[in-house]
């Protein structure tokens, strides 16, 4: 069974292939119906979300399915019943299970226990829906899709901010698969782990991407075509006021932006004006923003309709 559960679930050759087709869905919104019957989704939720509950809610209806918006604080789930256990009710009556939550093992042990794909809709460890989205969003504001061959092959992205969240982490190695050039600016103490600039430096050899970890904002965006951040502060974390004095210099300002190469600015949004971002920066011509969230919808359908074709794929017999 194939899973999303971070984002190198997909070879490079299968991110690519989900981004054209969310291009394509983007551009006739009913055009794959793979949930017809109607077949029903479970989208559970252990932390507050916006976008990815509406988004996958909508997508999973538009791809004529029914979905279970579940807060888990509501479900036994939230009272301790074992995931082990929630896998298998849930994968009896559903055909696909979307789950935020805080601890990524916890969504690992959903899936070894899930006859269903599973999605990674967030967790600690990253973030890979929101990456898709992203990727969606350069190809649709700078690039196009080629028709073969990997779409953002070569481009450089920067990150500047938070280096140790699950963003940084889904950057690192969502980049490295699509081969980009990414790069990371953050402070010490906010770097991203050794595992994962490994794991996404091993993705890079292969794609012929590259990762950079810098403490230099300026380092990152010199040159780059899109400059991205997120909160300093995640879910499940604490504010307190080292992270203010210790970021402050990764706020992502026009003069930032000015270094990059007529660079895009994302966001994945919630977004904090004044802390990792400034307003005139989110608000002004170089922000793809609101593109962005919207092509949530658009990847994430492409990504569910991917899982759908390989879990139908491998319940007939077929290769994936
Ligand atoms: N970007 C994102 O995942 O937003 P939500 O937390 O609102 O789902
Ligand atoms: N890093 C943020 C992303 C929110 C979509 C968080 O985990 O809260």
């Amino acid at each position: 069974m194939r899973h999303m559960l971070m984002d190198d679930s997909l070879t490079s050759a299968e991110q690519n292939q989900v981004l054209h087709l969310a291009a394509q869905m983007r551009e006739d919104r009913f055009l794959r119906r793979p949930f017809e019957g109607p077949k029903t989704v479970a989208l559970l939720f252990d932390l507050p979300s916006t976008r990815t509950r509406v988004s996958f809610a909508t997508g999973v209806a538009e791809l004529g399915g029914h979905s279970l918006v579940i807060d888990t604080g509501a479900s036994q789930l939230g009272r301790g019943e074992p995931i082990a256990d929630t896998a298998r009710i849930l994968s009896r009556m559903n055909h696909m299970i979307v789950w935020r939550t805080s601890g990524h093992e916890r969504l690992v042990e959903m899936a070894e226990h899930a006859s269903v794909p599973v999605i990674n809709a967030l967790t600690d460890a990253g973030h890979p829906c929101q990456i898709l989205a992203d990727f969606a969003t350069i190809a649709q504001r700078r690039d196009g899709l080629e028709e073969s061959g990997p779409a953002l092959a070569g481009r450089t992205l920067a990150y500047c901010g938070d280096g140790a969240n699950n963003m940084a982490a889904s950057y690192l190695i969502g980049g490295a698969l699509a081969g980009m050039h990414v790069r990371v600016a953050a402070p010490a103490g906010w770097a991203p782990s050794a595992e994962t600039v490994q794991r996404a430096s091993a993705i890079a050899a292969e794609t012929g991407g590259s990762v950079t970890v810098t403490g230099d904002p300026r380092e990152a965006c010199l040159g780059a075509q899109v400059i991205a951040t997120d909160t300093w502060v995640s879910m499940g974390t604490e504010k307190d006021e080292r992270i203010e004095r210790a970021l402050r210099p990764y706020e992502v300002t026009e003069e930032l932006m000015a270094l990059g190469d007529d660079a895009l600015f994302l966001h994945c949004l919630p977004a904090y004006r004044g802390m990792e971002v400034a307003a005139s920066v989110i608000d002004g011509p170089a922000s793809a923003v609101w593109d962005e969230a919207e092509n949530r919808l658009h990847a994430q359908k492409a990504l569910m309709t991917f899982l759908a074709d390989a879990a139908s794929s491998s319940s007939t017999g077929q290769a994936s």
